[in-house]
């Protein structure tokens, strides 16, 4: 619940050397244990020791160790009937202690099965402990410097559509900042503005024909969409065209009355890009855009030309050869013939001013795949100027979502899927008639869409493209953001009934039911998971987890309840509800969703 632990998601100071993990103490004790028979140090047997994942099939172990990464480092390869034999022959050499009352030998591992009073008294004491930063102080993290991360994501277009491409980038963004914020990184967030380019040139002249001072105050994206796409219509004309040309002219010129308008749109957008996004909560520590670097791209090509980088092709662009051979088969553009800059020479600009700025240890930037090219080039270029750091820049990039439509059509803002999904979702609870009172239905409908919203997205690889579905999101049961949430609210309103109670005298041995059992294995394996998300910057194994996090939930919930029970069996249950319901909350917030407490 709320309260415990800090919670705030803010950065946490990384301990030193290792810490007592519940997880980690007792992989820390079997490969104490390993490590004399097999005269190998300790740490090196810990990464090949995970726990046991969870599943329908009850199984009794809790971690394992896996023989075939033991001796990877070792030999070469080895068949599964010499990975079985080698697996017995070292669990007989193997005897239980005061922490493993189980070792068993598996097709290529030895499984130990940890005390089970132990198991319950340190997952709950750790849990409690830690609260919503349970998993973070893992000693799985321990190794990894403290790095400054800048983030980039969302940047949309001003004045344009923000598609579902924007939305993504927004979550995933979101996802990978908070995440690394979590775990005790510097992280900068970035939007990067699609703020300049003859789009302007066009709304410039737009807006003295269609544009409406008090529209533009009160809602400017709408109206500048609005503004733009009337012009796009009546630039057929070649009189428009024109004007146009010549307005954003006077804006690379620095007009200052062209400036001044172009500001005032800037400005506007930005404000209600803070607002919307709060709805998410997202925010980020800089609005920078294209314009910025309009000036600066300049100095790049000076510097690309100075390399000799820069070739002038016949039709007068400018190119930089990234091909092997150096035989112009690959080529990136980065001046017009006019020798103004391009998309990429603005971000080659961008990302030398950002390393001037901050220093940063790694770049993220956040788009779909369609521009994994100009990102690739991006990155060769500044290789080519002499830039180390380059490598460490890295495009996340993730696929394309089919048939995202709102009742009012298609996707143009993200306000319309914000009130999309909240609308949809509140219409399902009023409909459903289970559904308790809540105190606040419309900000809970917000809440609990999101969270579907998000968590849709989330399961699969980010890679993979989908077709978007409101109700397939938007179902109660399943693997759904609306059950998570549910199970959420839960387990908090229990909590709260039954009061607060810190784990002091329980009784663990009251905690060894099956169904009980497996909440404390999973809960295991979570700072594994959470290492595995921020090793390859993908949501779903936290989310994979999380689900199954909630039908164990719901399995105890039903099969152990609170109330009812003898006072001692109650105890200990309603201390490992706080406790899971902590955890959970901890790993929803590592999502962009934010918790919902009453519903
Ligand atoms: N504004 C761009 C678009 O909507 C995305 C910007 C991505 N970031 C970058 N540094 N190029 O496609």
């Amino acid at each position: 619940g709320a309260g415990r632990g800090g919670g705030k998601g803010s950065a946490v100071e990384l301990p030193p050397g290792g810490v007592a993990m519940a997880a980690g103490c007792f992989r820390r004790s079997i490969a104490s244990q390993l490590s004399k028979v097999l005269d190998l140090p300790p740490e090196n047997l810990i990464k090949s020791i995970s726990a046991v994942p969870v599943s329908k099939k009850r199984h009794v172990a809790d971690f394992q160790l896996s023989i075939a990464s033991i001796i990877e480092n070792s030999s070469g390869d080895c068949s599964a009937q010499d990975l079985h034999l080698q697996a017995q022959q070292l669990a007989e050499r193997l005897q239980c202690d005061s922490v493993v009352s189980a070792i068993s030998a598996g097709p290529g591992t030895v499984n130990f099965t940890i005390n089970r009073e132990l198991l319950a008294k340190t997952v709950l004491q750790q849990v409690w402990k830690d609260g919503s930063e349970y998993g973070v102080k893992s000693e799985l993290f321990s190794t990894v410097p403290r790095q400054k991360a800048v983030v980039e994501f969302s940047s949309p277009n001003i004045a344009k559509k923000f598609h579902i491409g924007h939305l993504r980038s927004t979550i995933v963004g979101n996802f990978i900042a908070n995440l690394k914020a979590v775990l005790g990184h510097e992280v900068v967030r970035i939007n990067y503005l699609g703020d300049w380019g003859m789009q302007f040139g066009l709304l410039g002249v737009g807006f003295q024909s269609f544009g409406n001072k008090e529209k533009l105050k009160s809602s400017p994206l709408q109206h500048l969409f609005e503004v733009y796409v009337q012009i796009n219509k009546a630039a057929e004309d070649e009189n428009t065209k024109k004007l146009a040309k010549d307005f954003f002219r006077k804006l690379e010129e620095h007009d200052e009355q062209a400036l001044s308008i172009w500001q005032q749109f800037r400005d506007l957008s930005i404000e209600e890009y803070i607002r919307i996004y709060k709805r998410l909560g997202v925010h980020f520590d800089e609005y920078s855009g294209e314009s910025f670097y309009q000036e600066k791209a300049q100095e790049v090509l000076k510097m690309l030309e100075d390399k000799g980088l820069l070739q002038k092709t016949i039709k007068g662009t400018g190119v930089v050869d990234l091909s092997e051979k150096k035989d112009l088969s690959t080529v990136s553009t980065v001046m017009r013939s006019d020798g103004t800059s391009l998309y990429i020479t603005r971000d080659l600009a961008a990302a030398i001013d950002r390393m001037n700025k901050h220093s940063w240890d790694t770049m993220i930037y956040v788009t779909d795949k369609s521009q994994s090219n100009h990102f690739q080039h991006l990155f060769q270029i500044l290789k080519l100027m002499g830039y180390d750091w380059a490598e460490r820049c890295q495009h996340v990039s993730f696929g394309l979502v089919q048939g995202m439509k709102t009742r009012r059509g298609e996707v143009v803002f993200l306000e319309d899927v914000l009130n999309e999904v909240r609308s949809r979702m509140l219409q399902n609870m009023t409909s459903t008639k289970t559904t308790k009172e809540t105190q606040d239905p419309v900000e809970t409908a917000e809440k609990v869409g999101l969270a579907a919203l998000i968590i849709q997205d989330f399961r699969g690889l980010l890679s993979s493209d989908y077709q978007f579905s409101w109700e397939r999101a938007l179902q109660s049961r399943g693997d759904t953001g609306v059950f998570l949430q549910y199970t959420h609210a839960r387990l908090h309103s229990l909590e709260q009934m039954h009061g607060n109670a810190e784990l002091t005298d329980v009784n663990v041995s009251c905690l060894q039911e099956p169904d009980a059992i497996s909440v404390l294995q999973h809960l295991l394996r979570y700072d594994e998971v959470l290492h595995r998300s921020s090793q390859d910057l993908q949501p779903k194994h936290i989310v994979s987890y999380l689900l199954t996090l909630s039908h164990l939930a719901a399995v105890a919930h039903k099969t152990l309840p609170v109330k009812g029970s003898a006072p001692a069996v109650a105890q200990v249950r309603h201390s490992g509800v706080g406790g899971w319901g902590a955890a959970q909350e901890g790993s929803v917030r590592a999502l962009p969703a934010q918790p919902c407490h009453h519903w």
